[in-house]
This record gives structure tokens, C-alpha cells and sequence, in this order.
């Protein structure tokens, strides 16, 4: 990352950047105790974003989630916390701190079961959702509540600084931050960047029209609204177009709101191939990788994911045992290890898709399994070398989600495969857009289609196999995590140059920078 830290310190020499996202770059190492010892958190968020902070020493605002209470000094008067995680990565983070129940409404009410669901398009209408009160009390009460306490947060951040600030918010928990600081930070530089997809203008239609309308204003507030694919773009115009009413220019991507036009961009996001690299050659992963030589089949197909009902497990595992019947050639030849990890267990309907995770990997073990080999294996587990190892030994890469802001799954995979591996994968995954040429694309609703690209895949000859990897890492090189970041900011810089020429006094001191720039 030297370079881009180097272009990105230059670049923002004038401003005062704060980044914003529910998830702080951290979490507790899991002997944590009263010597608050923390590791990098995961997420592809936390992935894409960490670079940024780091090289521009920005400000991370975040909110104190489950299991962190009692473990942090959240300081004095909300001063940031400098974090060091147990290998070196040093974070400022100013912390966000809910009442309980606020936090509980806007993650597992609103945030998780509603947006997130929306996004994915994850509800069969017919059933689902049922709006009622405890909705427009969650909106209302957790929500807009834990919005204003971010946006609040933010605007003290930005007024410890003389400098104009860079305000970068994130994702759907916080739809609702750019206007609130718009409103104490006029002169403020916002982009928005939305890490999942945005669904259509019809299906957004789902949420009650205060809702969305607010979500819209929220965003409209900032100066780049950010998203993953050009796709996503055209999706949040015609929202601004049909749902809004907003005049929009499809060519040149600006929505125009309230006198102001605002750009929207689609950035891929992406990982550290450089660092990622590294990690693959480090004794651990090595460790990792001979344990799984010595149960490994002659093929191997893999899957690491969070258990989220949008990365489309149980039809997976389904396809799979299509493939297990419709070609038994395969059988005891082949192993599909699922490593998963549970996630957002306090939302209902995440507790009962695990459930069925675990009872479909079961009823197929059952069904194909003899003494010597299951078809299955099926890990639930948090550990990074292990599947970089999986990474590196996999044949098959099975990326099936419903719908997916990226999926950077695949990407890693695909930077540290050794075995000429192929890559399954959704049509309705972001990271289509790049790999999809030379990847086996997939409908993820069609089970029998599905097992036969799985099919497709392992019979692939080798020659064939190394030449579509090697094309797919050419580009994940190529649109690595530094060129999501200089794609960004060299937007800001573009947005801000005509600005500051019409307006030199706004690099001097504004109104609202009185107190004394620590920096
Ligand atoms: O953008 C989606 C995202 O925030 C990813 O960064 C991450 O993979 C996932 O969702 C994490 O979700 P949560 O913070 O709810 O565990």
C-alpha cells in the first residue's frame, strides 16, 4: 500500500477526512480482557476501507457493538481511541455508543432484516414483510436515533480540525448521516458509498414511502453517492428518476436534488493483492495447507461465507447433490467444503437459515456418505489462514449468492490460487461485472443448472483451467484495492478543483473551524 498511502496523503493534504461505518476496523481478540487486545475485523467493508484510514490517518467513526461494552476506555468528552491491533494496523476510532435497545432497533430491526432484505431482494412478497408499528417505532427510535448520534459524532470530529473536512459514510446503516451533517457542515466534501446492491426502483416500493423517501434525501445530501457496479448506478438513478421525481443524466451519472448536483459513481471494491499475497506464503497458511492434503480428495470444491441468506447456501448444497446423483462418477472423488460462520444471530430469520444450512449439509452426508468419505464437509469457523489454505487448494470456487454487492470471495480466491482453480459464480454477484468472461456463470435459483456447471468446472482440462485463472488474477491485480481508493478520491479531487478555483477563501479558515488544528 505505499504507494497509494503516499498518493493518498498528497491528495488529501487539505482536508480533514473522517470515515463513518457502523463496523469498527477492529475486533476483540478473543482473549481480550483488561489489556483490550485487538485484531483486524473481516468483512469486505473493513477490507476495502482499512487502507484508506490508515494512509490518511482518518478518523473512524464507529459504534460500540455487542461483546465490545465494559471492553473499551471510550475516553474523555469522545475523544478518538488510537487502537492497535496484535499485528501493527493502528486506527484512530471515535465511538459511537447507543443506548441498547436504540442499537438493537436500528441493527436488527431495521438495518439488518429490512434494508439489508431489501437490497438482496430476499422477502417472498407474498408472506413478507409485515409493516406494523414496532417498524415505524424502530425507524423512528433506532434508526433515525443512532443516525443522529453518528452524524453528531462526525460533525464534533470535523470541528476539531481547521482543515475542510472529507466526510466518507458507509453502507446501508447509515443512509441518513450525509444530510444531517449537509445540515451543520455545508461546506463539508460528503461521499456516501453503499457496499450491497441497489435494487430497483419497483422493489424499494416494498418500504413505506417516508422511508424511502427519507433514505434518498439522506444520500442526496452528499456529493458522490458511491456503489459497486455500473449496474448498481443505473438502478439508483431510476430510483432518483421514478421514485423521486428527480431530473437525472444517465451519461454523464449525476442526479440533480435541490439545486445541487450530486455524481454517482460505481467503484469495485476490492482486496490488498500485495498483502494478500504475503499471507498466503506465511507458516500458518502453510500449516493450514498440509493438514488439508492429508484429507483432501482428487477434486475440491469450496465456499467460505458468512451463513446470510443472500449467498444462497442451501440451493448450493442442493446443486451439489444434483451434481452426486446425475454423475456418481464423482463420488468419493470429489469434497465440497462449506467453511461458514454464523452471523447476525439476534435476527430471527438468520438463526432459522442457519438451521437449514446445517440440516441440508446433514440429509446429503446421509444420503451419499459411506465410512470412507463425505461428501460434505462442513466447518463453522472464523480463521483467516485456514481459508487462504482452502484458497490455495481449491479446483472449484463456488460463489453462488442471490444477489451481491461484490463478493470478494472470489477475488481472494482468485490471487492465490495454485491449483489453476475455477470459479462458479452468480450472474447476480457484483464481482461479475469483472471475472464473469472467464468464470462458469451461473443462474443461483437453478439447482440443475447449477450442478451442471459444477460439473462443467471439474471435467475443465487443465490447460483450459490455468489460462481462465490466470486471466481472472490479471484482473483482480489490475483493480486491486488501491485503485478502488484512487478511483475515489481522484473524483473528489475532480469535484473539488472547479470548486475551490470559484471559492479560493475556502481552503482558509471556515466558520466552523475554530478550534485548533491537532493535526
Ligand atoms: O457491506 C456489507 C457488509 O457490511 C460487509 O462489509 C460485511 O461482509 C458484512 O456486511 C458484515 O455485516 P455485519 O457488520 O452485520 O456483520
Amino acid at each position: 500500500m505505499l504507494a497509494i498511502e503516499q498518493y493518498t496523503r498528497r491528495l488529501l493534504k487539505d482536508f480533514h477526512p473522517i470515515v463513518a461505518a457502523n463496523r469498527a476496523p477492529v475486533d476483540l481478540a478473543p482473549e481480550a480482557g483488561e489489556s483490550q487486545r485487538f485484531v483486524r475485523g473481516g468483512g469486505g467493508l473493513v477490507t476495502g476501507l482499512s487502507g484508506l484510514a490508515q494512509a490518511t490517518g482518518a478518523v473512524w467513526v464507529a459504534s460500540v457493538r455487542d461483546g465490545f461494552e465494559g471492553e473499551l476506555d471510550l475516553g474523555e468528552g469522545g475523544e478518538p481511541m488510537l487502537v492497535e491491533t496484535v499485528d501493527g494496523a493502528r486506527y484512530q476510532i471515535s465511538w459511537v455508543n447507543p443506548p441498547k435497545l436504540a442499537y438493537d432497533l436500528y441493527y436488527n430491526t431495521i438495518a439488518n432484516p429490512l434494508l439489508w432484505f431489501v437490497q438482496h431482494y430476499l422477502w417472498n412478497l407474498a408472506e413478507a414483510p409485515v409493516l406494523d408499528d414496532s417498524t415505524h417505532r424502530a425507524w423512528n427510535e433506532g434508526y433515525r436515533t443512532v443516525n443522529q448520534m453518528f452524524a453528531n459524532q462526525v460533525v464534533r470530529e470535523a470541528r476539531r480540525s481547521r482543515k475542510r473536512p472529507l466526510v466518507l459514510t458507509h453502507d446501508y446503516h447509515l443512509y441518513l448521516v450525509p444530510r444531517l451533517v449537509r445540515r451543520e457542515l455545508p461546506d463539508a466534501v460528503l461521499q456516501h458509498y453503499v457496499h450491497i446492491p441497489w435494487p430497483t426502483p419497483q422493489y424499494w416500493k416494498v418500504l413505506p414511502q417516508y422511508m424511502r423517501e427519507e433514505i434518498m434525501d439522506g444520500l442526496l445530501a452528499a456529493d458522490i453517492v458511491g456503489l459497486q457496479t455500473s449496474h448498481d448506478v443505473r438502478n439508483f438513478l431510476l430510483t432518483c428518476e421514478e421514485n423521486m421525481g428527480l431530473p437525472v443524466d444517465f451519461r454523464q451519472q449525476s442526479a440533480f436534488y435541490r439545486g445541487r448536483t450530486v455524481w454517482v459513481r460505481n467503484y469495485p471494491i476490492s482486496i490488498d493483492v500485495r498483502e494478500f499475497e504475503r499471507t498466503a506464503s506465511t507458516p500458518a497458511v502453510e500449516r493450514a495447507e498440509r493438514e488439508i492434503l492429508r484429507w483432501r480428495t482428487e477434486q475440491l470444491i469450496y465456499r467460505v461465507d458468512r451463513m446470510d441468506l443472500s449467498k444462497n447456501i442451501v440451493r448450493g448444497f442442493y446443486a451439489y447433490d444434483r451434481l452426486l446423483q446425475a454423475h456418481s462418477e464423482w463420488r468419493g472423488r470429489v469434497i465440497f467444503w462449506a467453511m461458514l460462520q454464523k452471523t447476525r444471530q439476534n435476527v430471527p430469520e438468520y438463526r432459522e437459515y442457519a438451521r437449514q444450512v446445517l440440516q441440508a449439509a446433514r440429509a446429503i452426508n446421509a444420503r451419499h456418505g459411506t465410512t470412507e468419505w463425505q461428501p460434505i464437509r462442513l466447518e463453522l469457523r472464523e480463521d483467516l489462514n485456514r481459508a487462504i489454505a482452502g484458497y490455495k487448494q481449491f479446483d472449484v470456487l463456488f460463489v453462488n449468492p442471490i444477489y451481491d454487492g461484490m463478493n470478494l470471495v472470489a477475488k481472494e480466491g482468485i490471487s492465490v490460487n495454485r491449483r489453476g482453480g475455477m470459479l462458479v459464480l452468480s450472474e447476480n454477484a457484483g464481482t461479475h461485472e469483472e471475472l464473469g468472461e472467464w468464470a462458469i456463470t451461473i443462474n443461483p435459483f437453478d439447482i440443475d443448472a447449477t450442478a451442471e456447471a459444477l460439473h462443467r468446472a471439474l471435467l475443465t482440462d487443465p490447460v483450459e483451467r490455468h489460462s481462465r485463472s490466470e486471466k481472472m488474477r490479471t484482473v483482480v491485480q489490475q483493480n486491486d484495492v488501491a485503485r478502488w481508493i484512487s478511483a475515489q478520491l481522484q473524483d473528489i479531487r475532480d469535484l473539488v478543483e472547479p470548486l475551490a478555483a470559484r471559492q479560493p477563501e475556502f481552503v482558509r479558515e471556515s466558520a466552523f473551524s475554530r478550534l485548533a488544528d491537532r493535526q
